[in-house]
């Protein structure tokens, strides 16, 4: 059994911070947040977003990261330890289970990444393939292995000389392809107008809905009630701020999202192209952008190759969810936990992936309030999860840190065991205990709508 002592941290402070932001950052930062953005209402949707962040997503990156720190467990050892003898491990368990059923869709998106990169390094991208490649039977299911096995590889080398040595590569790369995309971004004729859709408030756009993407982009986007937090957080040394992090990671989370938002707009508006969201968007539009941008085919090759770091840095934080489990709780080697973490990932991909082809007829139902929705199965397997299972999750996650747990746990927590200020103990528990989970069960019911 692996004892304290032995148990894996990561070295360095930037080395935990470069690995929970490449978990943050995905592809709701790329697809989904510029889009909501320029539609509900620019600069007024940005402040509504950063509140968000502030009430909700960043104290509950706090709970997560101390649960887990405070065990230095895998996440349902971490919840049994914060609360021995009791039913809470069950909350560890749920989150296990969300990532293990993201995992299975998170790595064909992934690989549909990987795809789009390699043709656009071959200066081969062309718009108008996207529908006949995702329902071809055999081509996405080379590209899930391919990012699965991406994953393995990273995976296998362990904690600091696996996932924070490769976020200590793949996070500042993907910065400076940011960057450079933004740079170019600012000399095409589409600027004024792509920045000014992204950034003049309308509050005339704002509704209800609003709030409520803004909630739910906030708690999707940090990647909070999937267990990846906890599984993180318990590799965070016993001197790191819980609060500083979390708030570092949030801030360059939503850095990234505004900037892809800079990228993507300018662009789809020099070239006349429709904006949208989704595979839509980043496999149909903008190959179709590129293709006509003077240097296209770098600047494509770029832009695919970073949401291919942002999907793959996301899929490892993810696996790390069941391979810590694994290892901990049933005692297997890690090799071991990897390799059975991998191949029940391909399992899964493998159905998600013939999902959207030849098993597309085959369709699983979830309730809403106008009766059963139907789905295929990667569908409902995102849907299960952010829309039901995730907020769930959360909501029992902060009542337990805010209400069952005794104060203690939290001031220990976020003072590394009374050394270090604690300031923000008060309007923290005051987040956890009551805007928390009445927000996120607003968002619950309203999803259900
Ligand atoms: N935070 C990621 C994003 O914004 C979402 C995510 C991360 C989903 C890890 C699954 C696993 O896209």
């Amino acid at each position: 059994m692996t004892t304290q002592s032995e148990r894996a941290t990561f070295a360095t402070r930037l080395g935990g911070i470069a690995a929970a932001v490449g978990s943050a950052v995905g592809f709701g930062n790329i697809w989904r947040f510029p889009y909501i953005t320029g539609r509900d209402g620019g600069a007024a949707f940005l402040l509504i977003y950063v509140v968000a962040v502030l009430v909700l997503g960043i104290p509950m990156m706090i709970a997560e990261f101390s649960i887990g720190r405070s065990a230095h467990r895998n996440v349902v050892g971490a919840y049994r330890m914060a609360a021995p003898g009791t039913k809470w491990h069950w909350v560890g368990m749920l989150g296990l289970v969300v990532a293990v059923l993201i995992l299975g869709f998170y790595t064909v998106l992934s690989g549909w990444t990987l795809r789009y990169t390699f043709v656009s390094l071959s200066g081969n991208l062309h718009g108008g393939e996207f529908l006949g490649f995702v329902s071809d039977t055999y081509q996405p299911l080379f590209w899930t292995l391919l990012s699965i096995f991406i994953c393995a590889a990273i995976l296998l080398g362990g904690v600091q000389k696996g996932i924070e040595r490769a976020s200590n590569v793949m996070m500042p790369l993907l910065a400076v392809l940011l960057l450079v995309l933004v740079v170019n971004s600012a000399m095409l004729d589409g600027f004024e107008e792509g920045v000014a859709f992204l950034f003049v408030p309308k509050w005339e756009d704002v509704t209800v809905q609003t709030f409520l993407d803004a909630i739910g982009q906030a708690f999707f986007s940090l990647s909070v009630a999937m267990g990846i937090l906890v599984a993180y957080g318990s590799y965070l040394g016993d001197t790191t701020k819980i609060g500083k992090t979390a708030i570092s990671v949030a801030v360059l989370d939503t850095l990234v999202a505004v900037l892809a938002g800079v990228v993507i707009f300018p662009a789809c508006f020099t070239y006349g192209q429709e904006v949208g969201q989704g595979p839509g968007l980043m496999f149909e539009t903008l190959p179709t952008v590129f293709e006509q941008m003077p240097g296209g085919w770098p600047l494509g090759a770029m832009f695919f190759l970073l949401i291919t770091l942002a999907g793959l840095t996301s899929c490892i934080s993810t696996f790390e969810v069941p391979i810590s489990y694994l290892q901990e709780e049933w005692h297997i080697s890690r090799r071991r936990a990897v390799l059975i973490s991998s191949c029940y990932a391909l399992a899964l991909g493998i159905c998600c992936s013939l999902a959207m082809g030849e098993w597309s007829d085959f369709k699983l139902s979830l309730p809403t309030a106008h009766g059963l929705e139907s789905y295929n199965l990667f569908d409902f397997l995102d849907n299960l999860t952010s829309r039901y299972m995730m907020p769930i999750c959360a909501i029992l996650t902060s009542l337990m840190v805010g209400w069952y747990l005794k104060r203690d746990f939290m001031h220990d927590a976020i003072t590394n065991w009374r050394t270090d200020s604690g300031w923000y103990l008060r309007p923290l528990l005051i987040l956890l205990r009551f805007v928390a989970p009445a927000l996120i069960l607003i968002i619950f019911v309203a999803n259900l709508l």
